[in-house]
């Protein structure tokens, strides 16, 4: 059917190029031209035909469409449906083609693109997510896994998931045992921190599952089955030693979607704050008011170093450059400013920066004019009062014990630096 859809496409261009050839190819030969000439009547004939078939045609926009409205006048592939990415093409005049017959669009009189069908975004929405939401029914057990890693697996990530050359670890040993939460190796930074393996460090089994189905084996991704994807998952499991409910996943051990769900990660709180649900913000506050969370108890934004910054060697330095290369990677010298400065700045950098010096955190970027346009077009004691209080996401006195008048300072100084 796309074959003759194609053939159309391709008589109209040799008529085109027929055309052509008649005024710039002078040396061509008479009989030849007159065969040409005929097969394109022919065709020129078949493309008639074709067109009157179809009911509707927009001159605008070449083919003519068919009008599809009229459901009696479908047929369909061997009298079944075509079925591409959950879509059924329904096939017109012995022709088919997701544009060709694409309703929607002939409606708008648009004839590119059309919104997905609600099939098509099924097909594609295939997220495992925390809560068991698009985790499918099934089971598979630590022995089936085992032979299928053996069979899939294996040669990437090695015997018993300990990983081969740049491929993955897909355990470290004990998952409790390696597992330390972020917020201790901060703090701690001579603790063992979480390997970065699914079972010490990943905070939810759910994202192990979408992995595997979705994108393993790396060569053949989309080919497990669910029953396959539940055992290679128990067989993760099982060699990360992590307990379900209390009981050890054995070799015999039989993995579904109910004891799946009951999964708990060991690093599943090592990951804050915590800032989605209702007491999001709250938490967000919580965290940023305690500043060994993301310190070790000091704050600094800048020019945190005492003396000269370490430099860095490459190194393999190319050799044979001429003049060769330097080795050293040598920060440029800052210009030491003359003005003097503002009494808000130090205070700035030490306790807003770290949302105001980027808008990872939907902050007004200090020195982003059209950010703070939009915030100037309140009046200051607006400004002040939203910075002393908070305001969304923005912590009352950005998360510091500072005074009314020195957030005023401070608010000063990005409002002038941002001008
Ligand atoms: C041809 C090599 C290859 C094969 C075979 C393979 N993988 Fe992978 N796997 C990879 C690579 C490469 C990555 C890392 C991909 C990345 O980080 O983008 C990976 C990542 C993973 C991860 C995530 C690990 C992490 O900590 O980020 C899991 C889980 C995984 N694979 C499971 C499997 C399973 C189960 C099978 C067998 C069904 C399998 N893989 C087969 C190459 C392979
Ligand atoms: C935890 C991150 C965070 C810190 C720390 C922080 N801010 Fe903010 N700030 C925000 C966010 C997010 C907004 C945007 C709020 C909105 O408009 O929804 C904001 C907005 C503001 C605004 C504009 C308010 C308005 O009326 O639109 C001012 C002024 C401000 N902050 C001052 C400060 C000062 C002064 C400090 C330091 C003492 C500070 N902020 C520290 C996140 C932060």
């Amino acid at each position: 059917m796309y074959k003759s859809y194609l053939k159309k496409i391709v008589s109209s261009s040799v008529v085109a190029s027929v055309v052509l050839l008649g005024t710039a190819c002078n040396a061509s030969n008479d009989h030849d031209k007159k065969v040409e000439a005929t097969k394109v009547e022919t065709k020129k004939v078949e493309t008639k035909k074709a067109e009157t078939k179809a009911t509707t045609s927009n001159p605008s926009v070449g083919p003519a469409i068919p009008d599809v409205s009229d459901t009696v006048k479908r047929t369909y592939a061997n009298g079944k449906k075509v079925i591409d990415g959950g879509v059924t093409y329904p096939v017109v005049n012995g022709k088919t083609g997701s544009y060709y017959v694409n309703e929607k669009a002939h409606k708008l009189a648009l004839n590119y693109g059309r919104a997905a069908t609600p099939n098509e975004i099924k097909a594609w929405d295939i997220d495992v997510m925390p809560d068991g939401t698009g985790l499918p029914e099934g089971s598979g057990s630590v022995e089936e896994g085992d032979e299928l890693y053996e069979e899939k697996c294996v040669s990437c990530h090695g015997d018993f998931g300990a990983g081969s050359g740049s491929y993955p670890k897909l355990t470290a040993g004990n998952a409790y045992e390696m597992q330390k939460t972020l917020v201790n190796q901060r703090l701690n930074p001579d603790d063992e921190g979480p390997k970065r393996v699914f079972g010490s460090y990943w905070p939810h089994a759910s994202t192990l599952w979408w992995y595997i189905k979705t994108g393993m084996p790396h060569t053949a991704p989309m080919s497990l089955t669910n029953d396959e994807v539940y055992a290679l998952v128990a067989y993760i499991l099982s060699i990360n030693e992590i307990k379900i409910d209390g009981e050890a996943v054995e070799d015999d051990y039989v993995l579904n979607r109910e004891k799946f769900l009951k999964i708990k990660m060991p690093n599943r709180d090592g990951f804050i704050p915590k800032i989605d649900g209702p007491n999001g913000p709250d938490n967000a506050r919580a965290f940023y008011d305690d500043v060994t969370n993301y310190g070790n108890g000091t704050r600094c934004m800048k020019d945190c170093f005492d003396g000269e910054p370490k430099v860095q060697k490459i190194i393999t330095p190319i050799s044979d450059f001429s003049p060769p290369l330097s080795n050293e990677k040598s920060l440029p010298a800052t210009p030491k400013s003359t003005k003097a400065e503002h009494p808000g700045k130090k205070v700035y950098e030490k306790k807003c920066s770290l949302c105001h010096g980027n808008d990872a955190m939907g902050a007004p970027v200090v020195g982003n004019k059209d950010a703070w346009a939009k915030v100037l077009k309140q009046d200051k004691e607006t400004i002040y009062k939203n910075a002393i209080n908070g305001k969304n996401a923005m912590p009352p006195r950005g998360g510091t014990s500072l005074s009314d008048d020195e957030i005023k300072q401070v608010v000063d100084y990005m409002i002038e630096s941002s001008k």
